[in-house]
């Protein structure tokens, strides 16, 4: 607990749902509160601020966030001077709303609106929250803050904002803005500020990544970005999310085979098997596109670990649709995957379709998909074991503080017992033992 009131006042407690673009979001919120002398609040109790910075891609997020926001009144209850603000997708999604439901709010900021916070943290409390959507830079990037990091070992360096796709199901066009690419200079700042800092990873964030360019004539493109960073001296790995079929060139694939920092892994998210479910969602690729893709990447990346996205039960998608999905799921055998139910989305053009598959037919595809994610992440898993792996240890594991969790270059997580010598950071090698559940064991081999 704190000293003094005036001490709770300059805390700022910031609570993140969601993707990675909002724990890299809410850095950035805390890099331009710390500018200003606020202290990080590690629990609301001691917070003078409380920002809670959400998501709005599914409404089981979107309902989970308001309820918790809910919840928060009872410190405005305890002590009439907390300031509550709400970030992120929601307030871009559903600010008049949450306003409405939540009167007691503050502030509602949408994603590109953060530089407000220091004057609004200033200005005397209104009657109703305040809303700012837009920020009065024509193309906000923050591309100038150094993201206040606290994530481990890992840096998250922004490359692009917002999504220009304009995929039928989802909110992020509307709710983060067109995509906006950042300026080669200032990611490679970002980069060396982050490995100068003791970072050893760096994962350059994006909606879209594969489509980053660095200037108007369309070079450098990405991967010319990714070789640039990897080359950083001191960087030990850098990793990307999200690729988009369409835009995963052969050159991506080509470096990502080519070892150094460059980590052998792809997060390419499909959505769906059937060409007529993808041409409906507006993905702009075909399943046979995806498993060509598929078939360069696992031909040319040693030691690859793939992963993807699927949503199920989108609108029409039938049972001969599904079968497609299933397929495509069981021939490509993905080492991790995401799957979804479809979750309509107001303001997304799929909410004008008829959300006609029911819930207990979603659940049971839902099963099917991860039934086979499952079979297929092992076996490929086990092909690892009795092999040496260089393992970055990231954390003490969540299971037993005598362990450690790493992972490999690929992504796996692996745990192993602790030794003397090592300790965070550290990339160490392992020979890898067994396979509990999706999680690797090993002891260290050097
Ligand atoms: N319903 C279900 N899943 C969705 N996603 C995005 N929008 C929706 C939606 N409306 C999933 C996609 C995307 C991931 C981040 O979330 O699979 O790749
Ligand atoms: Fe959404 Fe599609 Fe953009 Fe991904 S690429 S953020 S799924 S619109």
């Amino acid at each position: 607990m704190l000293d003094s009131p005036e001490d709770k006042a300059g805390r700022v407690h910031i609570e993140t749902y969601g993707c990675e673009m909002n724990r890299a979001d809410s850095e950035i919120v805390s890099a331009l509160l710390e500018e200003q002398g606020y202290l990080r609040a590690e629990h609301p109790d001691d917070a003078g601020v409380i920002l809670v910075n959400t998501c709005a891609i599914r409404e089981h997020a979107q309902e989970r966030a308001l309820a918790n926001i809910a919840q928060l009144k009872r410190y405005k209850e305890a002590d009439a001077t907390v300031r509550i603000g709400v970030l992120g997708c929601l307030s871009t999604h559903l600010g008049e709303t949450i306003a409405a439901r939540l009167p007691f709010l503050d502030w509602i900021l949408g994603p590109d609106a953060y530089r407000s916070l220091p004057v609004l943290l200033r200005t005397e409390r209104k009657k109703q929250p305040t809303i700012l959507l837009q920020s009065d830079r024509e193309s906000e990037l923050y591309e100038d803050l150094l993201p206040a990091r606290r994530d481990g070992i890992n840096a998250w360096v922004t490359i692009s904002r917002g999504c220009s796709n304009h995929c039928t199901y989802c909110v992020v066009p509307k709710a983060r803005g067109p995509e906006r690419h950042r300026p080669l200079a200032s990611i490679m700042r970002e980069v060396n500020a982050a490995v100068e800092e003791g970072f050893p990873q760096v994962t350059l964030l994006g909606q879209n990544v594969n489509s980053w360019r660095g200037g108007d004539d369309g070079t450098p493109a990405f991967p010319d970005l990714l070789r640039q960073v990897a080359e950083t001296p001191g960087l030990k790995r850098v990793r990307f999310l999200t690729s988009h079929p369409k835009d995963c060139s052969d050159e991506l694939i080509h470096i990502l085979g080519r070892g150094g920092a460059i980590t052998p892994q792809l997060h390419l998210p499909v959505q769906a098997g059937s060409n007529a479910v993808l041409k409906r969602m507006n993905r702009r690729y075909t399943a046979e596109h995806y498993l060509e893709l598929v078939d360069k990447a696992q031909n040319s990346i040693p030691g690859l670990l793939l992963s993807t996205d699927i949503i199920v039960g989108f609108p029409g998608e039938s049972a001969e649709d599904f079968r497609r999905t299933l397929e495509l799921v069981q021939w490509v055998g993905f080492d991790e995957a995401f799957v979804y139910k479809y979750s309509p989305r107001l303001g997304t053009p799929a909410f004008k379709l008829e959300d006609d598959v029911p819930d207990e037919v979603k659940i049971e595809r839902l099963t099917l998909v991860n039934d086979v994610i499952r079979r297929s992440g092992r076996k490929r898993r086990e092909k690892l074991i009795g092999s040496t792996l260089p393992v970055l240890i990231e954390s003490d594991s969540a299971r037993d503080p005598n362990e450690w969790m790493g992972r490999s270059p690929a992504g796996h997580v692996i745990v192993l017992p602790k030794g003397e010598q090592e300790s965070p950071g550290d990339e160490i090698s392992v020979r890898i033992e067994e396979l509990s559940g999706f999680t690797l064991r090993g002891i260290r081999a050097d």
